[in-house]
């Protein structure tokens, strides 16, 4: 990644902090995986548009990878960051920290990588500088 890009991924970092209720969770008292993926693809959106400040879209998901269960009382924390800069996409990863709400005790739970396009006024691709 070019040093002039190196400013621009640390300020557009985002992070999401979130409580993880029973009303998160699936059938076995553990976080549910869609409302990971919806969780992730809005904090990878913020980081692309806070990058860009340009119209983007998510275009693509490669894989997303789930660790480690996410047990309802815990906290967990979404970390995006800008990996990989093209002309008129970007990659955007994200992992998911999750925390016991009431012991110093932290893991990487979820990774995955989010595609953004930056659109012009009439929808087409553009450049995303
Ligand atoms: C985003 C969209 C306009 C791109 O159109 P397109 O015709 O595929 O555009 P292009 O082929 O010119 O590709 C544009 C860029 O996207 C990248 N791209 C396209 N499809 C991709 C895919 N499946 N995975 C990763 N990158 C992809 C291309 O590599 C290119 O990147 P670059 O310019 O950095 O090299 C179109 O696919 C679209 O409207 N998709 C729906 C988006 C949407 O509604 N998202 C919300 C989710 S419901």
């Amino acid at each position: 990644m070019k040093e002039e890009f190196q400013q621009k991924i640390e300020q557009s970092e985002t992070r999401i902090f979130k409580a993880v209720f029973p009303s998160d969770t699936n059938h076995y008292h553990t976080m549910f995986g869609g409302m990971a993926m919806q969780l992730m693809d809005e904090v990878a959106f913020i980081a692309a548009t806070r990058f860009t400040r340009k119209v983007v879209v998510t275009v693509s998901s490669d894989r997303i990878d789930f660790k480690m269960p996410i047990p309802a009382g815990s906290i967990i924390e979404l970390i995006a960051r800008v990996v990989k800069i093209g002309r008129t996409s970007l990659d955007v990863k994200v992992d998911i920290f999750v925390e016991n709400m009431y012991a110093e005790e932290r893991h990487k739970a979820i990774s995955g990588t989010f595609t953004f396009v930056a659109l012009d006024e009439n929808k087409k691709p553009c450049s995303i500088l």
